[in-house]
């Protein structure tokens, strides 16, 4: 079969690697992929927000099945359309993508179902979450309500700050749109996991649990980012804890979007922090996390076109996920400057070099160049390992990270110290 991939991060080229070893597949393309993926895909040079070119390319290529990575054209409607056509998407229609496009949905969602999250009150004024704040206890979390590419949730400590923000968000529209309505919730302490799981509307098979790095510096300093990192499994989160992140989290989640009348097909990522009441719902997304598919994916045995066809045929209950044993850390390459500003069109090196077994250097903004490899985005790549231990992966890693240059090249050399230094969440 033809497998179109939408996208051009890391997170693709994992999706894009991880189905060329399915049985299943001849062809894959992807629009508009990287540097990387162009080795294992045909490039398609249509963006992923031009939902019209990529309906027709479908249908005009005879297409067999869409696999979506970012969450814009999903949040744009393209199962909504595809599903028209009759043509075989999997993802979340509009609707269902409301988890990740409005964060004010998501949370009233969560309130009416019972999913544990952080207090939170809602405000379409300026005046009147200025006038909140003024009176509120600190640290709170302000977040602008649709996509801000994962910028737009803001910690802050006194109402000074709080109102510099809502100023930024409701009256400058930052964020545009996205910024007509603000959340402002409750600060929780406490560690930071994510949840993916895969669903066909009914049954829910959730992925191995995984830790995102989102700040550019070591010890969490500096910055957030769109991840500098993650690794997979979670050692500190135990059987006990992950049945309730099942029981009280994805399956009432799922289960109140029935109830809602949204049947949720496609990828349900839940950021989670484990506090000590109990794992909380941070905010839902509605596709793969970036860079947590590119650990997870490598660690996943069964076949995910096979898995798909199963959730779009609604019998994911047939299927047994099959994970490798051992762990997977991801370690992302960025640009000088990233998450400002960076630079780009600098020549990278090294990468040929990667050849130990189970070590994928999956890329993200790259291009050839005057046929050079060179950077072409702030994250550039994504080097993944897998070892039998969690020390293992992480040599693994860092060796292979050690033979890569490009000027500017900058990384976190602390990517899963969480694993070793978190002991226990009750
Ligand atoms: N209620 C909260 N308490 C503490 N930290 C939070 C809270 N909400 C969000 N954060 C932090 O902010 C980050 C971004 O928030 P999130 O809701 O995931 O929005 P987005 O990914 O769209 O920017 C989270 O990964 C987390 O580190
Ligand atoms: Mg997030």
């Amino acid at each position: 079969m033809k497998v179109l991939v939408i996208g051009s991060g890391a997170r693709e080229h994992a999706l894009v690697w991880k189905i060329s070893t399915s049985s299943l597949v001849d062809k894959i393309y992807a629009a508009p992929g990287n540097a990387g993926v162009s080795q294992i895909a045909q490039i398609v040079e249509i963006s992923p927000d031009n939902l019209s070119e990529l309906e027709k390319f479908v249908r005009k290529n005879k297409i067999d099945l869409t696999l979506v990575g970012p969450e814009l054209p999903l949040s744009m409607g393209i199962v909504d359309l595809f599903q028209k056509k009759k043509l075989k998407i999997f993802g979340p229609v509009q609707k269902a993508a409301a988890m990740e496009s409005s964060k004010v949905f998501a949370k009233q969602f969560m309130h009416k179902y019972h999913i544990p999250t952080a207090s939170y009150q809602v405000f379409q004024k300026f005046d009147e979450a200025a006038q909140f704040v003024r009176y509120a206890n600190f640290p709170l979390i302000v977040k602008a309500d649709g996509l801000a590419y994962g910028k737009g949730a803001f910690k802050v400590n006194d109402d000074e700050q709080a109102v510099d923000v809502l100023k930024k968000i409701m009256l400058e529209k930052i964020f545009g749109e996205s910024g007509n309505q603000v959340v402002i919730e409750d600060f929780l302490q406490g560690e930071e996991v994510s949840v993916m799981a895969i669903t066909d509307g009914k049954t829910i098979l959730p992925l191995l649990l995984v830790q995102d790095h989102k700040t550019l510096l070591d010890g969490d300093q500096g910055p957030n980012t769109g991840g500098m990192g993650a690794y997979s499994p979670v050692p500190f989160v135990d059987q006990k804890l992950q049945d309730t992140i099942h029981d009280k989290i994805l399956k009432p989640t799922i289960a109140g979007l029935k109830k809602e009348g949204i049947f949720y097909q496609g990828i349900l990522y839940a950021g989670l922090m484990l506090t000590s009441s109990g794992p909380k719902v941070l905010e839902y997304n509605c596709r793969l996390g970036d860079p947590e598919a590119q650990a997870v994916l490598p660690l996943l045995e069964t076949d995910l076109v096979e898995i798909v066809q199963a959730a779009l045929k609604e019998k994911l209950d047939q299927i047994k996920l099959k994970w490798k044993t051992g762990y997977s850390v991801c370690v992302v390459l960025a640009s000088a400057g990233y998450p400002g500003d960076y630079q780009k069109g600098k020549e990278i090196k090294g990468t040929e070099e990667i050849s130990e077994q189970e070590v994928y250097c999956f890329h993200a903004g790259t291009k050839i160049s005057q046929n050079k490899l060179v950077t072409a985005g702030g994250r550039v790549l994504a080097v993944t390992a897998v070892g039998k231990t969690l020390g293992k992966a992480l040599d693994k890693v860092y060796n292979a990270v050690d033979k890569i240059y490009f000027e500017g090249m900058q990384y976190r050399k602390d990517i899963a110290y969480k694993a070793t230094e978190v002991k226990k969440y009750a």
